[in-house]
């Protein structure tokens, strides 16, 4: 059996050991994925013996991506972009950081929310790791046009600066404003700030949104709550951050395990569990 475990501080509410339960599961893999609390100072110890132990590799989460980044001895071309690895894989000739991340949020909203992102008006609200780690997927679905949507200005410029390139090869337009200078009447609106967090409804105003707008948040659980409620009340379709969950895990076991497993019956059932 191959182990794997997600790091995190704090890590015991996390769905990932359950969703790759039912990943070795359906696909006959000798996995086994547990959770690993890593101390807030203790993270590269915790990752290292762990790694010793025999274990495979692992997903990190909050607020370890940057670390895990910065230990990776290789990185895939999407983590390098995002600049935060969530998966990495215990290879002999050293550790390969991965971001699954932002193929998870494109693949939940176009095959499981069933919204081509082609040509379509995006407003991502948030340049910290969240939104960083989903701008480089979200290019890459070719949409018309992406604004970066953050309180602090400098930071979304930036990010839009490290994407120009790719956002040329697919002919996408970004920009990055102040909320308060988010444009109108969005196809889909992205949260991935962490005011959730503090129960507020949202950070940017409802004329971002338009009937039928997709409005999603990152988060799921009692924390993308009151966006989702703020974006029904103004007529868009809320959609919660579990099946971004659930596919950036897929990529994750792809990664390790170079089997792709099917998605729909285990959001499903995850879905179950949370009501
Ligand atoms: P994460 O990894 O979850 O993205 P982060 O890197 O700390 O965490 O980024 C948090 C994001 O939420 C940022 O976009 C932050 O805006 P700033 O860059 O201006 O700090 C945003 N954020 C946090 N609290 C906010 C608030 N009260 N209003 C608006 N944006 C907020």
């Amino acid at each position: 059996t191959d182990r794997y475990a997600v790091v995190g501080n704090p890590v015991a509410h996390s769905r990932s050991p359950a969703i790759h339960a039912m990943f070795a599961a359906q696909t006959g893999q000798s996995v086994a994925y547990d959770r690993l609390l890593a101390p807030l100072d203790g993270f590269e110890a915790a990752l290292r013996a762990f790694a010793a132990s025999g274990a495979r590799g692992c997903n990190i989460t909050v607020p370890f991506k940057f670390d895990a980044f910065a230990l990776a001895a290789r990185r895939t071309e999407r983590a390098q972009l995002g600049g935060a690895v969530n998966t990495l894989r215990f290879d002999a000739e050293g550790w390969v950081g991965d971001n699954t991340d932002g193929a998870g949020l494109v693949n939940d909203i176009q095959r499981n929310a069933g919204r081509s992102l082609a040509g379509q008006q995006v407003l991502l609200v948030g340049a910290g790791g969240a939104g960083a780690g989903a701008l480089g997927a979200l290019i890459a679905a070719s949409p018309a046009r992406i604004t970066v949507a953050n309180r602090t200005l400098d930071k979304a410029q930036a990010l839009i600066a490290s994407h120009a390139a790719l956002a040329a090869g697919h002919r996408v337009e970004l920009a990055a404003v102040t909320p308060a200078d988010a444009p109108a009447a969005q196809d889909i609106v992205i949260n991935a700030t962490s005011t959730s967090l503090a129960g507020a409804a949202s950070p940017v105003d409802a004329r971002v949104l338009k009937p039928g707008s997709l409005a999603l948040d990152m988060m799921y659980g009692p924390k993308a709550q009151g966006f989702l409620d703020w974006a029904a009340a103004h007529g868009a379709e809320p959609r919660d951050g579990l099946g971004m969950l659930v596919e950036q895990a897929a990529e994750a076991f792809f990664f390790w395990r170079g089997v792709r497993p099917q998605t729909r019956d285990v959001l499903a059932a995850l879905r179950r569990e949370l009501e």
